[in-house]
């Protein structure tokens, strides 16, 4: 008898029939979104969840749930898993790591390219039929090239982003749990490891790569958004929650940072409505990984995850210690 899964979201058919061979597959692709509480009826009977940073993955969960073995997110991120309750359960969950890292390092780059050159304000003031003449100081902000980029959070997209900086002849400061070594901080744009009040003080650009967790709750709040310069811009494609976006939304109203590039937000999909009367800040709703092939790469390597952990294998990509 085939193992049972339960497919928590919307999946490419290709995946969804890969998946169909191996298991016995109840799917939600309508793609409703489910509470915490929903989840914990749906994976009833089933050894496997496909998971994506939506669904809340919780100890309770578990509990409910002794004959679950497998949790595969599809995505680099697992803060919505609590790996630790897994982990006593004896459930493998595993992530995506690698395959998004250049398409979410691109968008990290369109992102602060966005806000600093101010690219959805013109645009709007453009379609409300606003534009009459060209001015000298229209739109101006801060430069690209030749600034310093201020990196938080330098695994491998972090990594990735400072690569490409290379173009730009930008300096690359960094800060991150370790120190990467000497050769990564070369291919890295000869990334320069520093303190985060050092990196928030000396940036013209800051961009957050790093993991959410309850230690890098708020990693971005008053204090540290009153080291930057006035002329910096910021960009989260991190996770919300590592910025705090009431204090974001007050630096950006007062001028106190030229400009923010915001893909992802605390209790995301809702956000806070003053963001909307912001025209410094460019929104997104958490795409730094929409490529089409980076997203099928993803939705397979997910796959590929619980495929190897229900067939008795070890999952390439599994969290648990
Ligand atoms: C990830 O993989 O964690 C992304 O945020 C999802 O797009």
């Amino acid at each position: 008898m085939k193992p049972k899964i339960f497919v928590a979201r919307a999946v490419f058919p290709e995946v969804l029939a890969r998946l169909e061979q191996h298991f016995e597959v109840e799917s939600n692709q309508d793609d409703r979104i489910y509470s915490a509480d929903e989840l914990l009826a749906k994976a009833h009977g089933k050894h496997g969840l496909f998971t994506t940073p939506s669904e809340p993955v919780t100890a309770a969960l578990f509990a409910a749930n002794p004959q679950l073995k497998a949790v595969c997110n599809m995505a680099v991120g697992y803060n919505n898993i609590d790996v630790a309750a897994a982990t006593q359960a004896g459930v493998m969950a595993t992530n995506t790591p690698d395959v998004l890292n250049e398409t979410t390092a691109d968008f990290g780059w369109a992102l602060m390219m966005a806000a600093a050159r101010r690219i959805t304000e013109s645009e709007h003031f453009l379609r409300a039929g606003k534009w009459k003449k060209w001015s000298y100081d229209s739109f101006v902000g801060p430069d690209i090239h030749g600034a310093t980029l201020g990196i938080i959070g330098m695994g491998r997209i972090g990594q990735a982003i400072a690569r490409r900086s290379l173009g730009f002849d930008m300096q690359v400061l960094y800060h991150n749990r370790s120190r990467l070594a000497p050769e990564q901080e070369a291919r890295a744009n000869n990334a320069r490891y520093v303190s985060k009040q050092e990196l928030l003080q000396q940036a013209d650009h800051v961009v957050l790569v790093l993991p959410y967790s309850k230690d890098t709750h708020h990693t971005i709040a008053a204090p540290e958004l009153a080291l930057m310069k006035p002329t910096a811009t910021l960009t989260n494609i991190a996770r919300g929650g590592i910025v705090d976006d009431a204090a974001l939304i007050a630096a950006l109203r007062e001028g106190r940072i030229a400009a923010a590039g915001v893909d992802v937000f605390e209790n995301e999909p809702s956000f806070k409505p003053e963001f909307l009367d912001l025209s410094n800040v460019v929104l997104t709703p958490h795409i730094a990984s929409a490529s089409t092939p980076t997203r099928l790469a993803m939705a397979n390597c997910a796959a590929g995850n619980l495929i190897a952990a229900l067939s008795g294998q070890r999952p390439p990509n599994l969290l648990n210690p």
